[in-house]
């Protein structure tokens, strides 16, 4: 009996004076944002922290590399799963506050979280995010899908939806990415491609060099009034014709116009290409387009691909098809695409 219990000792103070020896530390680790993903709007930033003294540990936010010593983000509550995976860990280590990402503004930013505890060198945790702003606007206070359509982006692994209504009270259109993302096992924004004062004007432009080269055979004008290949490029139906819109030359998912991916764009490709993936250089059997006319389509796809809200391109104009109003008169209070 006695042995043991000098093995006991000896052995506590062997313990003792190893961790006298060792400069006491900080454990610690940032789960949300994931580092160089996609972000927007209003979301949590969290992880796990503690000190390896017992020392309560205070956690702040840092944005581009300054920390902000007036935004303490609360810390300890109960990480069960911490405890289970790191030696030594206490209960009480999760740190977590909300950050709107959409003040940061659009692009690339660092964002992350400085921890200082009593007798521990602090720590600093940060990871690169790129933050979407759809609307360009701190916060949506209107949105809607009203004249959307939607596709999938396979390659990125990302929803489309195309002419979104954002932008507070401004309705402006933006055309947005959504992921699905890991860490955060849901759904989020990660891209927005906004519009700007100029998007009526380019896609005019485009529109342009379509009306001139392609909608001879693109468009019902086409002998027998069926489009060739199927692919109508005719003002007003264009835009739902193409963009999100799969190939149905290749049928594999490709995207005639994926949204700020020209080279990931099988319309792009057609025009720019003298041996495409199948078939022939559009325009058929003509001449090639100029590059300047190249790049004004290969640009407009570069922005976005965007269609200026309420106009007669997103998908409800150019063309009577099919729910306008009976009334001719006083219709103020339906059909308000033009004026909202
Ligand atoms: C003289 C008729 C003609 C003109 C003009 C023409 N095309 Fe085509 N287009 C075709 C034919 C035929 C095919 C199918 C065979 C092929 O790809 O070579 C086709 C196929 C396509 C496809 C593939 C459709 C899909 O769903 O995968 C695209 C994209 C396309 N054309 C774009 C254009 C664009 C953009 C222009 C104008 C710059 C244009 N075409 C002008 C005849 C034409």
């Amino acid at each position: 009996m006695k042995k043991y219990q000098i093995l006991a000792v000896v052995l506590g103070m062997l313990i003792l004076t190893a961790s006298a020896g060792r400069a006491d530390t900080i454990t610690a680790f940032l789960d949300s944002p994931a580092d160089k993903t996609g972000v927007a709007g209003i979301e949590t930033i969290h992880g796990w922290a503690f000190a390896t003294n017992d020392a309560p540990v205070s956690v702040y936010l840092r944005v581009n590399g300054t920390t902000q010593h007036d935004y303490p983000l609360p810390c300890c509550g109960p990480r069960e799963d911490v405890q289970w995976e790191v030696a030594g860990a206490p209960l009480n280590t999760s740190y977590s506050g909300v950050v709107n990402y959409a003040r940061l503004g659009a692009g690339e930013h660092t964002v992350g979280v400085e921890i200082q505890a009593d007798g521990c060198e602090p720590v600093i945790l940060e990871h690169t995010v790129m933050v979407a702003v759809p609307g360009n606007v701190e916060f949506n206070t209107a949105f809607s899908f009203e004249d959307s359509w939607t596709g999938v982006d396979a390659h990125d692994d990302h929803i489309l939806i195309i002419n979104a209504t954002t932008g507070a009270e401004m309705g402006r259109s933006a055309n947005l990415r959504v992921e699905y993302s890991i860490p955060t096992q849901n759904t989020g924004i990660v891209e927005a491609y906004n519009e700007s004062a100029t998007t009526g004007e380019t896609l005019h432009e485009v529109q342009t060099i379509f009306n001139e080269h392609c909608i001879s055979c693109h468009s019902d004008a086409y002998e027998g009034g069926r489009p060739v290949a199927g692919l109508d490029l005719a003002e007003g139906n264009m835009p739902r014709n193409t963009i999100a819109a799969g190939s149905g030359q290749l049928s594999d998912g490709t995207l005639l116009i994926n949204p700020g991916r020209p080279d990931e764009s099988y319309l792009v490709e057609k025009i720019a290409v003298d041996a495409p993936t199948r078939g022939s250089r559009m325009p058929h059997r003509m001449p090639p387009l100029s590059d300047g006319e190249i790049e004004t389509i290969r640009n407009w796809v570069l922005d976005g691909a965007l269609v200026p809200s309420g106009s007669a391109y997103d998908g409800d104009g150019g063309h009577d098809d099919d729910h306008d109003h009976d009334d001719n008169h006083d219709d103020d209070d339906d059909d308000d695409h033009g004026h909202g």
